[in-house]
């Protein structure tokens, strides 16, 4: 198993997810905003990783990005993938810094929801054991219960990143109390707990201040507010915010 970037303790990560970059630049067909480019700003910027979704149509990030986005920076690339053989086989190839692996619909607009670890552990099990074997840093995104964290102990997956969706969608307290007993019981199970899905600058504190959570992976938001002020500026915010949390 590769070993994380060095982490402070009490230090939070922020992997910035770029998909939304090359969204912008699919709708053209063309080169331009270049995904790559947007890592390298990012990374200028303090974030602390480079997340990026292969999605099965490849809506946005494509094959080739993926190299790409690799040799862009040094920052670790954290491949967001569905458990299926053809997304195993590119992870292997490639062999990010770590894989997270997450539902997938054809239909959906965005990941909707936590991959039930606990119902698929048939078909998860070969494969997290495979990724784990080419030291890939396997993550499982899942839903913040206590039968999804089981689930992630007994497929032996080193991280859990837990879907903060309903948190930034319906806001309320009971969710972001799940989210940080979760987080509780990740840690003291030796599992590392990251979170994201839709964090804003509005809703990140809470979800920063939860001391076991190691890593923040966000996209959608920075991106549209790179529109308004620049990528540098959306990801030095975020950074501050988060940092002022803990
Ligand atoms: N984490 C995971 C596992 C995701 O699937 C996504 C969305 O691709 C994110 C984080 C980032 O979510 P958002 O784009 O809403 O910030």
């Amino acid at each position: 198993m590769s070993v994380p970037p060095a982490l402070r303790p009490g230090a939070l990560r922020l992997g910035v997810n770029i998909d939304h970059v090359a969204t912008i630049r699919n709708a053209r067909g063309g080169g331009h905003p270049d995904p790559a480019k947007a890592a390298q700003i990012a990374a200028a910027a303090g974030a602390d990783g480079i997340t990026a979704h292969l999605r099965e149509d490849r809506r946005h990030i494509t094959d080739d990005d993926i190299a790409r986005l690799m040799g862009a920076t040094d920052l670790p690339l954290n491949l967001e993938m569905a458990a299926t053989h053809e997304m195993l086989g590119i992870a292997l190839r490639h062999r990010p810094h770590a894989a997270c692996i997450v539902p997938e619909r054809r239909e959906e607009r965005t990941t909707e929801g936590g991959l039930d670890a606990a119902g698929q552990y048939d078909m998860l099990r070969p494969i997290v054991d495979a990724l784990g074997e080419a030291g890939i840093r396997v993550s499982l995104f899942i839903e913040p219960s206590e039968r999804q964290v089981e689930a992630a102990l007994r497929l032996r997956a080193p991280v859990v990143e837990f879907h903060t969706g309903r948190y930034a969608h319906d806001g309320g307290a009971d969710e972001l109390r799940r989210i940080a007993e979760m987080a509780a019981l990740a840690g003291k199970n030796g599992i590392e707990p990251h979170a994201g899905h839709g964090l804003t600058y509005d809703n990140v504190v809470p979800v920063a201040a939860i001391p076991q959570l190691a890593e923040l992976n966000i996209g959608h938001f920075l991106i549209g507010e790179a529109i308004f002020d620049g990528l540098a500026a959306s990801v030095k915010r975020m950074r501050g915010l988060m940092e002022a949390a803990r």
